[in-house]
């Protein structure tokens, strides 16, 4: 079957569309069309994601995408659908940009052989998520496919069902880490998560773009304070002073890294005078504390909860120290397969949202077009 994918959660607009089969032990994906579109520069000035814009960008791309992701699939022809304009645009009310653009391209082109549509439905900001929600159940009515809602965490989660199917086992773990989560997940069996562990504060991308400020480096800055800090390992440069290590050794899978990246900030207003050099050391103390936090704390997990599999998530997980770390466990672990997807499927994307829907139809989870956007939508 194909499935058309869109996701808005955040700051990536993006659609693909997905030839899907097999079984959910056995799923296998080929990405016919895939299409994506990162507001990144748009929202660097404001140093973080602007809701409003997000909800404008995304309004204003989703149908170049989606027209892009269509050609790319071979599914775009010529052709006349019937619309009911006034129909669209009240579907639309809220996205009049949106309207005007489905209401020129939708009836110029015949219905394609696509069999139902996933929708990112949370979490993430609302504002953002409704402009794809909206788009995918006015499509789902206009075509009449189902539309399945899903969650993004599952999505990440799900993103290693691309790679060699074999190795994909459960029980498994998922270490989630971006910039709006840090979660471990207990995936007892497809389809079914259990948090066992989230951050109390800030998420670790999060950490990473805040520190990343005080080093005054731009939005985002996780790949900036990861540069300096590969310098430094490079140059064997000290840190200027000693970073914590947050709830290291508390009793359960929980993070904290407000106080890390609180100890960056006072530390460097402590000590005004850094040179580049010490600044570099300070990335890598705390690159190096985060993956101490988060190796340890997930290292407590595999030994509590014995998975086949880790599954590594999120837009830190393209931190390559912090990748190799979690690689090495392999060595430690000989029975446990360490997963980590492919670049361009650790960061936003709307394949894995592709992915999760099919499994969410094979294991007959109803499709709907009533839901909402829930911007703390929750993994179980
Ligand atoms: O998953 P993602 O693309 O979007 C969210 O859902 O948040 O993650 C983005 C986060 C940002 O905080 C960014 O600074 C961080 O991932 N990030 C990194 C690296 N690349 C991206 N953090 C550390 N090192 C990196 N190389
Ligand atoms: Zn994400």
């Amino acid at each position: 079957m194909k499935i058309l994918a869109i996701e808005t959660s955040c700051d990536e607009t993006a659609v693909s569309i997905l030839e899907c089969s097999g079984d959910i032990s056995h799923p296998q994906f080929n990405i016919l069309g895939n299409a994506l579109y990162s507001q990144i520069k748009i929202h660097e000035r404001y140093g973080g994601v602007f809701p409003a814009l997000a909800k404008r960008e995304h309004a204003l791309n989703l149908i170049p995408l989606f027209k892009k992701a269509l050609q790319e699939s071979n599914l775009e022809t010529q052709g006349i659908t019937t619309l009911e304009t006034d129909h669209i645009f009240k579907l639309l009310e809220r996205e009049p940009e949106l309207a005007r653009q489905f209401v020129d391209y939708i009836p110029t082109i015949n219905k394609p052989e696509i069999d139902a549509i996933a929708v990112t439905a949370g979490p993430g900001l609302e504002p953002a998520l409704w402009v794809g929600i909206n788009f995918a159940k006015a499509l789902g009515i206009v075509w009449n496919i189902p539309v399945y809602p899903i969650n993004h965490m599952e999505g990440h989660i799900l993103s290693v069902l691309t790679q060699a199917q074999d190795e994909v086992k459960v029980p498994a773990l998922a270490l989630l880490i971006s910039g709006g989560h840090t979660e471990l997940v207990h995936v007892e069996n497809w389809l079914s998560y259990n948090v066992i562990g989230e951050t109390k504060d800030d998420a670790v991308g999060e950490a990473f773009d805040k520190v990343a400020r005080v080093l005054g480096l731009p939005y985002p800055g996780g790949p900036r304070v990861s540069a300096l800090a590969q310098e430094a390992r490079e140059k064997e440069l000290p840190t200027p002073f000693p970073l914590p290590r947050p709830m290291l050794h508390s009793k359960d899978f929980a993070f904290s890294f407000s106080g890390l990246k609180t100890a960056v900030l006072y530390g460097v207003r402590n000590n005004p005078d850094l040179t580049e050099d010490q600044k570099k050391g300070l990335a890598k103390e705390f690159e190096d504390a985060v993956t101490e936090v988060l190796t340890t704390k997930t290292k407590k997990a595999i030994d509590e909860y014995n998975p086949c599999t880790l599954i590594l998530g999120g837009g830190v997980i393209a931190n390559s120290h912090i990748r190799n770390a979690f690689l090495n466990l392999e060595k430690k672990y000989p029975e446990l397969k360490v997963l980590i997807p492919e670049m361009n499927l650790t960061t936003d994307n709307s394949m894995m949202i592709g992915i999760a829907g099919y499994l969410n139809y094979i294991a007959g989870k109803s499709s709907s077009l009533e839901f909402k956007a829930q911007g703390n939508l929750r993994l179980n």
